[in-house]
C-alpha cells in the first residue's frame, strides 16, 4: 500500500540519513543510518547499496557495525573519502553516557578503511582521529556527521556542531587522511527553529563554495567565496528543500565521474503521524542534479530517472475549465505541467493519489494571489492521522514558463519546480484506489502535460 517501488530503501527496518554516498570504480555507492533489527531508530549501523546508475540499486552487506567491545553502540552519518589510495570511511562514533560517549557531549570521530574494493571496511587502530576536547578551549555540544574532501594541500572535514547556543561547522586538516587537526569555525548562525547544525556538506560549485546544514528543520544552505587560506565568506543563502521533518533531510552529496553535483536526502516518516505500517521506515529521496546559478542553488532530477518512464499519456496547449481528469492512474508516476502565469486565473491545481469519489487527495497549486506553490495534505489519508501541515515555496520559472516535475511513489512526493525550487514530502494515501490525476482551474491554458507510469526499479534490468 504504501512502500515505494522506484525509489531506494533497504528489504525491512529502519533507515535514515544517507551516508557516504560516492562513485568509486565504476559503481555509485549508497550508505545508509540502518537498524538491522526493529523499524526504529536505535542500534545505528551503516547500510550498504550499489548501482551502475544511481536509480536502480542492489543490496549488500552492511558495511559497518558498532563495536561493542570498544564501548560503541551507534555508528553515526559521515562520508567517504574516495580520492586517497584506499577508500576512508569517516564517522560519528557514539557510545553510553556512563561511559561519557552520548551524543550531546561525548562523541568521536573515528574512520575505517577498505582494502576490497568497498565490500568491507576495517576500522583504524588509530581511533578516534578526533575528540570533543580537540578544540582548542571552545566548548561544543552535538559534534558530528563528518564530511571530508581532499583539495591540493591535503585533506579537509566539516563537522556540524552546536556552539554557544548557534548552529557551528568547523573545519579540520590532516595531510595524510588519519591525523587531523581542528582550524577554525567555519561558519555559524542562530538556530531558529533546530537543536542544531547536522550533516554539513562542503563543497565547491561553479565560482562558489557551498556549505549545506541540516538545522533539525528544512536543510539549507550558504553559498559565497573561499579565500586562500580556505576561509568561507557567504554572501547568500537558501533552502534546499521546503518540508524538513515531513520530508526531506540530512541530504549527502558527491561529485560523480561526469563531474555532477549529486544529492540524496531521506525522505523521513515524520508525517506518517499515529499510522501503523509495520515492518519498514524511511526512504531516499531521488538522486537531483545541484549546479549553482546567480539566485543560488538549482536543483533538478538526475537525468537517468526518464529511464524508468513506461506508458506515457501527453497532452499540449489545451485549456482547463473546472475538473479535468487524466486518462492515466497510478501510485508511481512523473507529471510534469509547464503553463504561464498570465494564463491562469486565481489557482492551478494538480491533484494525484485521488480516489474516484473525492474523499482522498493531495493537492499542488500554484496560486496567483500569493505567487507561491503549495500542498495541500488535508485529505491525502482518510484516517486523519497522518501529518496535513501546509508546505509551500515561491513560484520559479524557466523561460517564462512554470514547470513542475511531479514524481508520486506510493507515499513519497517530490515536486521539482522550475528546476530551481524542491518540496519533498510524505504522504499515505489509504484507499487502494487512490490513483486519479486531475487538473482543476476555474479557468487556465496549460502548455504541456505529460504523466509517465514510473518502473519498478527492482524488478527493472539496467542497460
Ligand atoms: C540526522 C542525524 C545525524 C546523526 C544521525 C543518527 O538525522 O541526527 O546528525 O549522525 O542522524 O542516526
Amino acid at each position: 500500500m504504501y512502500r515505494p517501488i522506484y525509489h531506494f530503501l533497504p528489504e525491512k527496518n529502519w533507515m535514515n540519513d544517507p551516508n557516504g554516498v560516492c562513485w568509486f570504480q565504476g559503481q555509485y555507492h549508497l550508505f545508509y543510518q540502518h537498524n538491522p533489527t526493529k523499524d526504529d531508530w536505535g542500534n545505528i549501523h551503516w547500510g550498504h547499496a550499489v548501482s551502475e546508475d544511481c536509480v536502480h540499486w542492489r543490496h549488500m552487506p552492511i558495511a559497518l557495525y558498532p563495536s561493542h567491545e570498544l564501548g560503541e553502540l551507534h555508528c553515526f552519518s559521515g562520508s567517504i573519502s574516495v580520492e586517497g589510495e584506499l577508500p576512508v570511511l569517516y564517522y560519528t562514533s557514539i557510545g553510553a553516557k556512563e561511559d561519557g560517549r552520548d551524543g550531546r557531549f561525548g562523541s568521536q570521530q573515528w574512520c575505517a578503511v577498505s582494502h576490497d574494493g568497498m565490500e568491507s571496511f576495517q576500522k583504524w587502530e588509530g581511533n578516534p582521529i578526533l575528540k570533543i576536547e580537540d578544540h582548542d578551549g571552545l566548548i561544543l555540544r552535538e559534534w558530528r556527521d563528518p564530511y571530508v574532501f581532499k583539495r591540493e594541500d591535503g585533506w579537509y572535514m566539516v563537522l556540524g556542531s552546536v556552539l554557544e547556543g548557534k548552529g557551528a561547522a568547523l573545519l579540520y586538516y590532516s595531510p595524510d587522511q588519519f591525523t587531523w587537526k581542528f582550524q577554525r569555525v567555519l561558519h555559524s548562525a542562530p538556530i531558529e527553529k533546530g537543536r542544531s547544525w547536522e550533516c554539513p556538506n562542503y563543497f565547491k560549485l561553479g565560482e562558489k563554495a557551498v556549505l549545506v546544514v541540516s538545522p533539525s528543520d528544512c536543510p539549507i544552505y550558504f553559498y559565497g567565496r573561499e579565500e586562500a587560506n580556505h576561509e568561507f565568506i557567504p554572501e547568500g543563502e537558501g533552502i534546499l528543500d521546503y518540508s524538513g521533518f515531513d520530508g526531506f533531510y540530512a541530504p549527502n552529496s558527491f561529485e560523480d565521474n561526469k563531474g555532477r553535483r549529486i544529492m540524496i536526502g531521506w525522505l523521513t516518516e515524520g508525517a506518517r503521524g499515529e499510522l501503523q505500517i509495520p515492518g519498514w521506515k524511511g526512504v531516499q529521496s531521488l538522486p537531483r542534479v545541484l549546479t549553482m546559478e546567480s539566485d543560488g542553488l538549482h536543483s533538478n532530477p538526475l537525468p537517468e530517472l526518464s529511464s524508468l518512464r513506461g506508458a506515457c499519456e501527453k497532452h499540449e496547449n489545451f485549456s482547463v475549465q473546472g475538473l479535468w481528469k487524466a486518462g492515466t492512474e497510478g501510485k508511481a508516476l512523473e507529471i510534469q505541467l509547464v503553463f504561464e502565469k498570465a494564463a491562469v486565473k486565481d489557482k492551478l491545481q494538480l491533484q494525484v493519489f485521488a480516489d474516484p469519489s473525492g474523499e482522498e487527495k493531495t493537492v499542488i497549486s500554484f496560486e496567483k494571489e500569493t505567487d507561491r506553490i503549495l500542498i495541500d495534505r488535508t485529505n491525502s489519508n482518510r484516517t486523519g492521522k497522518t501529518s496535513s501541515k501546509e508546505l509551500s515555496c515561491a513560484v520559479a520559472e524557466k523561460d517564462g514558463k512554470v514547470c513542475l516535475d511531479v514524481f508520486l511513489d506510493y507515499s513519497t512526493l517530490e515536486v521539482f519546480v522550475s528546476g530551481k525550487e524542491v518540496i519533498s514530502t510524505r504522504v499515505y494515501p489509504d484507499r487502494e484506489d487512490s490513483c486519479g490525476v486531475y487538473l482543476n482551474a476555474v479557468e487556465a491554458s496549460v502548455d504541456k502535460m505529460a504523466v509517465y507510469v514510473m518502473e519498478n526499479i527492482w524488478e527493472t534490468a539496467v542497460d
